[in-house]
């Protein structure tokens, strides 16, 4: 179990800091809208690839995004000029060998991270427009984040755990451990509310990653290899999971993976090399992309 403050290489700052990924130094709500993962279906029911979603814009629009990284003087170029869309409701495969700029790019889309050349919309708001504090607001209220190790605070419930982003969107108490509770309910945990991360299995701890993810309602849920930690039947629970809500409430997702079952049931498969994008396919066998 990795404790959060201890912080991996992947996770700027988690553990409740203020800069973690769930921060926002707004509260503001997103009034009219449920807030609950059960609530999305009514709001888009079309379960849908492709399209664009409420307000027209596409979930992610990138033009020659970069990313460089600065190391003992010398620059990494881990994103070498990355161009794509992917449209609200969509279901894309991340894929390419080690090292080839797949989480960078996981990062970026999350703002988590700003590129260091290039322009990123994310629902239609460009990144570069916005300070850190409307960044952190727009990953907040935007998008929902799965990581490998779970990240998720070791000595702290699974329900405390989901309900964190909420703390960030000034939601009451009541009102985030009732949604905590419906995010975990929702992904088969409702009789693990009151347990630690280390008190729960792998498979079960990615769940709890998953409800968080949930919890805000995001229309986009990124995951960075979700299924890479996990034994294959928690996997392909999980798995299951993704593709019910990608299918069901038409929530974007976009998951890294190396395994090719995962792959496969993406709708549409971005492969990735030496910081640029290889190849961009629509997946024949599941009907493909619109
Ligand atoms: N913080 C950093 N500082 C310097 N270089 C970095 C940093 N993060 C990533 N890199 C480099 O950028 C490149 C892309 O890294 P990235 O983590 O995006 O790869 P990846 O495709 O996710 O690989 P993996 O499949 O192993 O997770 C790598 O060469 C890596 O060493
Ligand atoms: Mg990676």
């Amino acid at each position: 179990m990795t404790h959060p403050a201890s912080g991996g290489p992947d996770l700027p700052g988690e553990g409740g800091g203020m800069d973690g990924p769930w921060t926002s130094a707004g509260s503001r709500h997103r009034d009219g809208e449920g807030g609950v993962p059960g609530s999305a279906g009514a709001r888009r029911g079309d379960g849908g690839a492709g399209g664009e979603g409420e307000g027209g814009a596409p979930a992610f629009e990138a033009v020659e995004l970069a990313r460089s990284y600065r190391l003992e003087g010398v620059s990494v170029d881990a994103l070498r000029g990355v161009s794509l869309r992917i449209d609200q409701g969509e279901f894309v495969a991340i894929l390419g060998p080690s090292g080839s700029g797949k989480s960078t790019l996981m990062h970026l889309l999350g703002c988590l991270d700003r590129p260091t050349a290039g322009t990123l919309r994310v629902n239609g708001v460009d990144v570069s427009t916005l300070d850190d504090t409307g960044l952190a607001e727009l990953r907040n209220q935007a998008v929902g984040f799965v990581f490998q190790s779970f990240h998720l605070l070791g000595r702290t419930s699974a329900l405390e755990n989901v309900a964190l982003p909420l703390v960030y969107r000034g939601v009451a108490k009541a009102e985030r451990r009732e949604r905590a509770r419906r995010a975990l309910e929702s992904v088969g945990l409702a009789h693990r509310l009151d347990h630690r991360p280390s008190q729960m299995s792998g498979g079960e701890q990615q769940r709890v990653a998953i409800a968080r993810a949930l919890v805000g309602d995001p229309r986009v849920v990124l995951a960075d290899e979700p299924t890479g930690n996990l034994d294959s039947k928690s996997g392909q629970e999980v798995m299951g999971i993704l593709s019910d809500l990608n299918s069901e409430r038409g929530v974007a997702v976009v998951l890294v993976t190396h395994e090719r079952e995962v792959a496969d049931l993406a709708r549409r498969r971005i492969h990735v090399r030496d910081g640029r994008i290889e190849l961009d396919t629509a997946n024949e066998r599941e009907g493909g992309v619109s």
